[in-house]
């Protein structure tokens, strides 16, 4: 009797170790470790993506729904009213950009985020 008890415990011990071995940050929030966000930037995080993604149909005189994306003060303003991460994120009562084609990935939109959250600082 003592000894089942003993073995069952030694069981029970065992279920739980092995349930412990799945607890690395990786397995839990693939998301996070994967995406790098420290040390974003105005110059080496903001203005490289939108140059790539949203530049080519949002800069000049004649830019895409007269929305300029091609400088810090007009990405700046375009934040300010909302636009910016409206048109991202894909809310409501935006459009869903960029146009016609894949949403950015969440690790791009977080880090557009934190720029934002941080106060779109010129850096
Ligand atoms: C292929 C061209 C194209 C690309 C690429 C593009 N846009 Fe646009 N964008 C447009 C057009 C056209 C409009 C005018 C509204 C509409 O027709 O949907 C617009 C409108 C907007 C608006 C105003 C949205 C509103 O509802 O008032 C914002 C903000 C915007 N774009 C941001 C971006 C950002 C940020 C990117 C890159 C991630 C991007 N756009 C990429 C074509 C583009």
């Amino acid at each position: 009797m003592k000894r089942t008890i003993t073995l069952t415990i030694a069981f029970i011990t065992l279920v739980l170790m092995n349930a412990c071995y799945y607890d690395s940050e990786e397995a839990l929030y693939p998301q996070n470790s994967l995406c790098d966000t420290t040390n974003v930037s105005y110059s080496t995080t903001v203005f490289p993506i939108l140059s790539a993604q949203c530049v080519g149909c949002h800069s000049g005189f004649g830019a895409n729904g007269n929305v300029q994306l091609d400088s810090y003060e007009n990405i700046v303003s375009a934040v300010n009213n909302g636009s910016l991460l409206g048109a991202i994120r894909h809310e409501s009562g935006w459009s869903p950009m960029p146009k016609n084609t894949n949403q950015l990935d969440d690790c791009t939109i977080r880090k557009l985020e934190i720029w934002v959250a941080n106060g779109t600082p010129n850096n």
